[in-house]
């Protein structure tokens, strides 16, 4: 083994004082757990000065008021968007409904005139796409898709050794994502799992992987050729029911899921389901399960990189593999992100010359959601973190992008034929990526 080197995770943003007089005044659409745990009382606890938030908007009325009372917000609520977004007037829209949905909020919300910060992914097809890259054009507003997954240390540290050119020109990535049988299978007990509600797993889940790779490649995706199939959740079991908490067959099943344990869920979800009927600890072997839960693709960048993912769905370990090959070497990463055994505080990159050395390089942990990225990605967006030395800031464009692999993926499996990107939207891909603005 070579020599390990430790890296400081906050030395890939350099900051500088936020320049902005006024608070921005941010309005919520979608008071389920995603607003709560990483765009409310955190946002407020830790930018006091930075931000107040207006108005907060569901559909289901109960969540909504849990969801006020425990973030600890003081805002009007409402039920209805067209009448929060015209008597409050946000400057800033956070959109964190189900992804169906969310194209219809950063569309009216531009037009009512409000920046949008959006979860991913932007949205689930190409005419929803299209309509949002069109309103953005024509109303001057801006949308930021909130991807945390380029803010954790290591895979920024990823983006500088592929800029740096220590494995020559990048040619080719194999990149493997698995979710284990806990997280896997969530995403099938929720609207997750109808493709009219997610997109697919293409869509919901793969764009997280799609945008690192746009991101680490700097180039634009132009073509996808992709199978998946469903082999294992839904139809594929002898048993069934509507949820865990009747189920007859609680004590046989491996994917029983007891949410009575979970005192937040219990209150955001289960005290609710009278007004809208979503159980949130519904059977993973339900027939309408119409998504895929095993995916590969083949895809091709405009600079002539190519790709080889899949993702796995019922894995016994979560993590990731990937490999970026280059004239000169490649770089090898291993995360195993439900694996406490060896509970080591860095991640490591392994960097491989042709004919030479090997090189193991750690990168400290960061400490909050998804790496550390979740704190960094807010840092940015709400701390006045202005400078984007890696480039880690996604545009409408970046957002677009990543659902349009996911997209053309999901036509790839339906059609058996391969999908070119510029055949979705009026996004033509480019050999070098368009940093956002
Ligand atoms: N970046 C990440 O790592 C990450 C992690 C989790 C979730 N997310 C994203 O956050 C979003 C929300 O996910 P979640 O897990 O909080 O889901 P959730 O089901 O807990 O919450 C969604 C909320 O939207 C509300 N809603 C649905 N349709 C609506 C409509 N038409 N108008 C108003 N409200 C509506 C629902 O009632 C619910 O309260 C999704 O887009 C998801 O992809 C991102």
């Amino acid at each position: 083994m070579a020599g390990a080197m430790m890296l400081n995770p906050l030395t890939a943003i350099s900051s500088r004082a936020f320049t902005a007089d006024k608070k921005m005044r941010i309005a919520i659409v979608g008071t389920g757990s995603r607003a709560l745990g990483m765009w409310s009382k955190d946002v407020l606890k830790n930018y006091p000065d930075k931000v107040e938030y207006v108005g907060l908007c569901d559909i289901n009325p109960g969540r909504l008021e849990y969801f006020k009372k425990t973030a600890g917000f003081t805002c009007p609520v409402f039920t209805d968007f067209e009448k929060m977004m015209k008597e409050v007037k946000p400057d800033t829209l956070i959109v964190t409904t189900v992804d169906s949905t969310h194209h219809e909020f950063i569309i009216r919300g531009m037009e009512l005139g409000a920046n949008i910060i959006t979860e991913k992914p932007m949205t689930t097809d190409e005419q929803k796409c299209e309509a949002i890259l069109q309103t953005e054009k024509k109303t001057g507003k801006k949308v930021t898709v909130t991807f945390n997954y380029r803010y954790s240390p290591h895979r920024a540290k990823m983006y500088e050794l592929l800029r740096s050119g220590e494995i020559g020109d990048l040619t080719s990535v194999d990149f493997h994502w698995y979710l284990d049988t806990g997280h896997g299978s969530d995403y099938f007990r929720r609207w997750h799992r109808l493709k009219e509600k997610g997109g697919t797993l293409w869509v919901h889940k793969a764009t997280h992987h799609f945008d690192l790779l746009n991101w680490w490649i700097e180039s634009d995706p132009s073509e996808v050729f992709a199978t998946g199939t469903l082999d294992f959740y839904g139809k594929n079991n002898s048993f069934r029911h509507t949820n865990c908490r009747p189920c007859p067959h609680k004590g046989s099943c491996n994917f029983y899921f007891d949410m009575t344990r979970n005192a937040q869920y219990m209150a955001l979800y289960a005290d609710h389901e009278k007004y809208d009927g979503y159980l949130r600890d519904g059977c993973v072997w339900k027939e309408d399960i119409n998504i895929y839960d095993k995916m590969a693709a083949t895809i091709k960048y405009a600079n002539g990189v190519q790709v080889s993912y899949s993702l796995t769905t019922y894995s016994p370990y979560e993590g990731y593999r990937i490999a970026f090959n280059g004239t000169k070497g490649r770089i090898d990463v291993w995360i195993e992100e439900s694996n406490p055994i060896e509970e080591r505080p860095y991640d490591e990159i392994v960097v491989t010359k042709n004919f030479g050395t090997r090189e193991f390089i750690r990168v400290s942990h960061g400490t909050s959601g998804h790496g550390g990225g979740d704190k960094l990605l807010k840092d940015k967006i709400f701390g006045g973190v202005s400078e984007d030395p890696l480039h880690q800031s996604a545009s409408v464009r970046d957002g677009a992008l990543s659902i349009l692999v996911g997209i053309a993926a999901r036509k790839s499996c339906e059609t058996g034929a391969p999908v070119k990107i510029a055949d979705l939207t009026s996004i033509k891909p480019g050999v070098k990526r368009q940093f956002a603005g």
